[in-house]
């Protein structure tokens, strides 16, 4: 019989995507675009916080030919990420300085750069998204090890693994404001993560994208401790723009020029307009003052979450205490699932959040979890929105 014309077969693709269903967020982007919905689900930074003006006036301020050709990465910005790594206890070179797309890029180029088929990976069971995105087209195995929103990452279970014989080529790990649980880790957590990746030979992937906004003192980058096997990875999307695409990564001179090739291949360079708007505009030290301001904000906001947590959620919930970042982590009794939660939040309540669900790399976890956003809205829009939160869960608890 002739193939039947009226239904084309369908167009051939890669094969790790027959393995990807539409994401938890693709979902919730339907939800969010509903009118009235009043969300703390995305992980946007506070819109009114962005410095427009400084950086308007860095973009006025550029030579056409500097800011608009094919470039190399531009030295002038180096200096400030070497500050910024500094506050972070990290001593690094311009040399080992490399601009990426945002953290989410310097994310994939490492992974392209350092893993084979079949190596192990290893990661909390309850991680970033971006993370697993980034894993996907990669075939490796997935390791996962128990974390905790009081805690972190279980060192213990990690070493166990480790002494046990696992070999992961890479532990991806966020030590401040971790997203989703909104923890950060120990410092004797760090120091303990930088040893066994010595002495392993693993590297750790240490995505510091909300290490600028700790609400206190907050304590050294993982790879204050190890400068061999710990790559760090960081952002200007929370602290200037996201839609800058700026980040970069801290990685050994060895292996810089490997990721420059890397990089070549997948998008040539980094936007030569965004890193010279960012040089331009924190060399006139306004970063600071701007960076001190988004923590104060910010905290106020975590604060407005938890006194509206406290005040209307039922007992039997129970969350996080970020010391930075932009989310917290709630905790549901088990028999509840929050994706289920998510649809009637949003038909009956109009308000939208993070089902747990969505940040698991082990099917299971986090299922009767949410994740709040506090870092977009006003603190009056937040106690709406947990309130509003509140009256389901206590007709379900
Ligand atoms: C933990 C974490 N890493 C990386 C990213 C991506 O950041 P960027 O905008 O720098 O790509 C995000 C964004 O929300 C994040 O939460």
């Amino acid at each position: 019989m002739p193939p039947d014309s009226s239904t084309p077969p369908s167009l051939p693709m890669a094969s790790w995507l027959r393995q990807i269903a539409r994401t938890p967020q693709q979902d919730s982007f339907e939800l969010l675009s509903r009118p009235g919905m009043l969300s703390l689900a995305l992980g946007l930074p506070a819109a009114e916080l962005f410095p427009g003006e400084a950086l308007a006036r860095a973009a006025g301020s550029l030579s056409s030919v500097a800011a608009l050709q094919y470039r190399a990465p531009e030295e002038s910005l180096k200096p400030h990420v070497i500050e910024l790594m500094s506050a972070r206890g990290v001593k690094c070179s311009a040399s080992q300085i490399f601009f990426t797309v945002g953290a989410q890029q310097g994310m994939s180029l490492l992974l392209r750069l350092l893993l084979d088929s079949g190596q192990e990976v290893m990661a909390e069971e309850i991680s970033y998204t971006g993370f697993a995105g980034a894993l996907a087209p990669h075939d490796c195995k997935l390791l996962t090890v128990p974390t905790n929103v009081e805690t972190g990452i279980d060192v213990d279970a990690v070493e166990a693994r480790l002494r046990n014989g696992a070999r992961p080529r890479v532990l991806y790990v966020m030590a401040d404001g971790h997203n989703p649980l909104g923890v950060s880790l120990p410092l004797e957590k760090r120091r303990r993560l930088a040893e066994l990746s010595r002495e392993f030979g693993f590297y750790i992937l240490e995505d510091d994208a909300y290490g600028q906004l700790c609400f206190g003192e907050g304590s050294p980058a993982i790879r204050s401790f190890e400068e061999r096997w710990v790559l760090y990875i960081g952002s200007f999307s929370k602290i200037l723009a996201p839609s800058l695409r700026l980040g970069w990564v801290v990685v050994p001179e060895e292996l810089a020029a490997e990721l420059a090739n890397v990089k070549e291949g997948s998008d040539l360079d980094v936007a030569s307009f965004s890193q010279h708007v960012a040089s331009a505009a924190l060399g006139t030290g306004f970063l600071g003052k701007h960076v001190a301001a988004l923590k104060e904000e910010y905290r106020q906001r975590r604060d407005a979450m938890e006194r509206a947590l406290a005040e209307h959620f039922p007992s039997g919930a129970s969350w996080s205490h970020p010391e930075g970042g932009f989310f917290t982590w709630v905790e549901l009794p088990r028999h509840l699932n929050a994706t289920q939660l998510l649809r009637r939040a949003a038909d009956e309540q109009r308000v939208a959040f993070m089902p747990g669900g969505a940040f698991s790399l082990r099917p299971g976890a986090g299922d009767n979890c949410m994740r709040l956003c506090f870092s977009y809205c006003a603190p009056a829009v937040i106690e709406d929105g947990v309130a509003r939160l509140g009256k389901l869960l206590r007709s379900v608890m």
